[in-house]
């Protein structure tokens, strides 16, 4: 029974309901027929979808600690050049609303509702009339609800990430989008920084080559901020590790990588196999903590392998345990070029006989560097400055590129498939850490559409937004 359900979590509520016997819940070479059995009959119809252009963006979010107090000051720019306002804002905490409202008032003279009396007031907030997009920034276990609810009720919608936990929840965010022709985006900040664009830049020129390998990770310590009694809301972050293992936050590494790989773009994630360390460094952390919680089943490290349809790999890590630099590796193999990220290096193949097997110096490096900066960003450095950033840029121009995309009526550079995608690491690495790691095959969220799609939006430039 504790198999099934912890399947069930993982798969969905419905999965097995209709399997006879025990065979499916207790063999581990039968998964894969079980995420099989997962499949929907989507048709793949919101990729390059493009909605009525909205003039003015009316937005409401969801959720206004760390990340939505962050997010909202990204708005600044937009607001003040009358191409989004801010509508409604909701938090549980009244405080939160209170502080993103006087946040606010600072560039912004219209004043948003607010609604933070009940736990479900959110739904109020992704009822109200004028509101276009639901920005959701909550816990984890929010946003597919939120999401869902929010597309029912007539809203595009942007989550935090992950956009959802198990194989059933990206089916529905897949089916609902179709069904009510909304936008369902997964907001993957990494995908719009500097470094990973001009790796992109540099990909869409030919300076790798053919690509065979990349490597992306989330290796961040976060123990004392998961440890603490304020930072995040009700230890909702350390409540993750306490009773699930695999990787929980995949996008930071996988959004960027997706992109430079082609995924759902005539490319495809073919299957996976994960595996984790045992656990060790956040349980020693808690010892000396007074959080609640003290045993965790995560384990420190978690390597996910997964393969491609055209034969590419990816190597992906998560560790938020370790106390170690910060780093989300941004390796990249091909033909002609290599990169490795934390610091950026460089090392193109051509240049051996003059350097050998060594990165390039840095002069040589920083002319690759202006020579391939991605247009995104050499057109919005000029914009941007003077006003807040969010993670050394990326923030903005995340929030510019959805917004600009709606004001404009153009598809999105990230859609519900991708979202869908890059989110199903989560819970086919927990089947696969549990199952002695069995190699599992992705479902196809695109419906087969993925072998014609060949725009990869993140590359156009809005020309005079
Ligand atoms: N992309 C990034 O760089 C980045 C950075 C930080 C966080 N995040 C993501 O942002 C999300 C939020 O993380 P955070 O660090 O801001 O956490 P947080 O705990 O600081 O904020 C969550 C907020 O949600 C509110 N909330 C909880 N239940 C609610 C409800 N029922 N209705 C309305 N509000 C409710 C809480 O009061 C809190 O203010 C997570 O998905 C996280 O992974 C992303």
């Amino acid at each position: 029974m504790e198999r099934k359900k912890f399947l069930q979590s993982l798969i969905g509520t419905s999965a097995l309901l209709t399997v006879p016997g025990s065979k499916y819940v207790e063999d581990a070479y039968a998964l894969p027929e079980v995420i099989r059995d997962t499949n929907r009959s989507v048709t793949g119809s919101m990729i390059g979808y493009s909605d009525e252009p909205i003039e003015k963006v009316n937005v409401g979010i969801i959720g206004l600690g760390n990340r939505g107090s962050v997010l909202l000051e990204m708005f600044q720019w937009l607001v003040e050049n009358d191409r989004a306002e801010i509508v409604a804002l909701c938090d549980v905490q009244p405080k939160k609303v209170e502080a993103a409202s006087s946040k606010l008032a600072n560039w912004q003279t219209a004043k948003p509702t607010f609604y933070s009396d009940k736990p479900d007031d959110w739904k109020k907030l992704a009822q109200q009339d004028n509101v276009d997009l639901l920005l959701i920034c909550t816990p984890w276990n929010m946003h597919t609800p939120m999401a869902l609810f929010g597309m029912r009720n007539g809203k595009h919608v942007a989550s935090e990430v992950p956009i959802g936990y198990s194989l059933e929840d990206l089916w529905n965010l897949v089916e609902t989008a179709e069904e009510t022709r909304r936008h369902c985006i997964m907001i993957e900040n990494c995908c719009y920084n500097e470094e990973e664009l001009f790796v992109l830049n540099m990909i869409n020129n030919g300076v790798f080559g053919d690509i065979t390998h990349t490597e992306g990770a989330y290796l961040h310590d976060l123990r004392d901020l998961m440890l603490s009694d304020t930072y995040y809301y009700d230890y909702w972050r350390l409540k993750e590790h306490v009773s699930r293992d695999g990787n929980f936050y995949t996008t930071h590494g996988l959004g960027p990588i997706s992109f430079y790989l082609n995924i759902g773009r005539g490319d495809t994630f073919s299957h996976l196999t994960s595996m984790s360390s045992r656990e060790m460094s956040l349980s020693e952390a808690a010892k000396d903590s007074t959080a609640p919680y003290k045993d965790f089943k995560c384990g420190d490290m978690n390597t996910t392998l997964i393969k491609t349809e055209l034969g590419k790999t990816i190597m992906l890590q998560f560790d938020v345990h370790t106390g170690r630099p910060y780093s989300r590796i941004n390796k990249v193999c091909g033909t002609k070029a290599v990169h490795d990220g934390y610091p950026s290096r460089l090392y193109i193949d051509d240049k051996k006989t003059e350097l050998g097997h060594r990165w390039l110096p840095q002069e040589l490096y920083d002319e690759y560097r202006q020579n391939y900066m991605h247009p995104i960003i050499k057109k919005l450095k000029t914009i941007s400055q003077g006003f807040r950033q969010g993670h050394g840029g990326m923030d903005f121009v995340m929030i510019y590129r959805l917004i600009t995309a709606l004001n404009l009526g153009l598809p999105l550079d990230i859609n519900v498939y991708d979202s869908a995608m890059w989110a199903a690491v989560t819970p086919m690495s927990e089947l696969s850490v549990a199952s002695k790691s069995v190699s599992l095959p992705f479902p196809d969220f695109t419906g087969g559409t993925w072998k014609t799609h060949d725009q990869l939006e993140i590359n156009r430039v809005f020309k005079d937004a």
